[in-house]
């Protein structure tokens, strides 16, 4: 198969790409990456010589795209301006890149007759206070963020209706796990408590989300690639929720650090409570999360112990303290 991956230079592109590599030999990939500040070729280091492996430095919303891509069977958008925070303050690169973009990439997927799948988010349903949301449930996003890659979505499911495009989206809850850019929060927390920095926590900490390992929604993209029906819409979770307090003092624990570390900050605006999926529909393909939490905060936990350079060079950079102050030091 040949797939084209787009935004393969961050976290779960570049999880996703080692992972395909390794497990079909036979497969190509070109990743497409503008390389914005999310964007790290460091993460694919172990398979810049691979041969069947192309990178492409280029921007999603470029209109003479088409002309760089030959025929592939599948275009799959992970590409996207991704932190909710960033869009809270700067929110219009998120519209040009999570809806123009996709919009971009639909274009050239119906003529150059290429599938296509949308790697989305639990976050465009919004919050729910009990119970969990399918596939069908409405959406309700709250931020720029969520409300761009909602649009995005209805977009992906226009081509379907209108073009019949072969099309596929895929919303996961939180994800976690190497590489991820340390302005996250799992990243963050761990970073900050190995430098013994302070940990901040917006409002009172018990925001509830889903969380699962890299590696497990790696295994379901490429679960839906293979098994998928066209024009649907998968939900991907681990099903296991934890309060962001919770997770912090597991962190603390494992590297045996002080909860004096943790202070309480001003809280996100329109933060959503609670997220949570129902994900029997992908289950009833056969995919199952395979990782606990407790084992994938373990393993994550001990590679940013391990990578200490990774993570420091990007925490050094003016780009990260610029927006670390903005978020966390008003
Ligand atoms: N991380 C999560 O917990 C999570 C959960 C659910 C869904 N998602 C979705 O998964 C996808 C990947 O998320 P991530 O956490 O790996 O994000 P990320 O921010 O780590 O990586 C995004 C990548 O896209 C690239 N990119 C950004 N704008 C681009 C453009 N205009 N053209 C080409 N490349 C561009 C960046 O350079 C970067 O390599 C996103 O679409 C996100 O919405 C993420």
């Amino acid at each position: 198969m040949k797939i084209v991956v787009t935004g393969g230079a961050g976290f779960i592109g570049s999880n996703f790409i080692k992972y395909i590599l390794n497990k079909y030999t036979d497969y190509e990939i070109l990743n497409i990456d503008k390389l914005t500040y999310a964007g790290n070729l460091e993460n694919l280091k172990e398979v810049e010589k691979n041969p069947n492996y192309k990178f492409l430095k280029r921007d999603i919303c470029d209109s003479d795209l088409i002309d760089f891509i030959d025929r592939y069977d599948v275009i799959i958008n992970f590409a996207a301006e991704s932190h909710v925070d960033r869009a809270i303050y700067g929110p219009k690169i998120f519209l040009k890149t999570d809806i123009f973009g996709t919009f971009n990439l639909l274009e050239i997927s119906k003529k150059k007759n290429m599938r296509f799948i949308q790697i989305s988010t639990d976050e465009v349903y919004g919050s729910i206070e009990k119970g969990s949301f399918d596939e069908n449930s409405p959406l309700n996003p709250s931020n720029p963020y969520s409300a761009s890659k909602g649009s995005a979505d209805l977009l992906v499911l226009s081509y379907f209706k209108t073009y019949k495009l072969p099309v596929n989206i895929i919303r996961s809850c939180n994800n976690y796990g190497p590489n991820q850019y340390p302005e996250k929060f799992i990243p963050l927390m761990i970073t900050n408590a190995i430098e013994n920095k302070k940990l901040p926590i917006y409002g009172d900490g018990l925001y509830k989300r889903e969380w699962i390992y890299v590696l497990d929604n790696c295994k379901a993209i490429d679960f839906i690639l293979h098994k998928g029906k066209e024009g649907e819409i998968y939900n991907v979770s681990s099903e296991f929720s934890i309060t962001n307090i919770e997770v912090v003092k597991k962190i603390l624990k494992i590297l045996k650090k002080d909860k004096d570390l943790i202070e309480f900050v001003k809280d996100r605006p329109g933060h959503d409570r609670r997220y949570s999926l129902s994900c029997e529909k992908i289950k009833k393909l056969g995919w199952k999360c395979e990782t606990d939490f407790e084992t994938g905060l373990d393993l994550t936990i001990k590679w940013y112990v391990e990578n200490e350079n990774w993570w420091k060079n990007i925490k050094r950079n003016k780009e990260f303290l610029i927006h670390y102050k903005k978020i966390y030091q008003k």
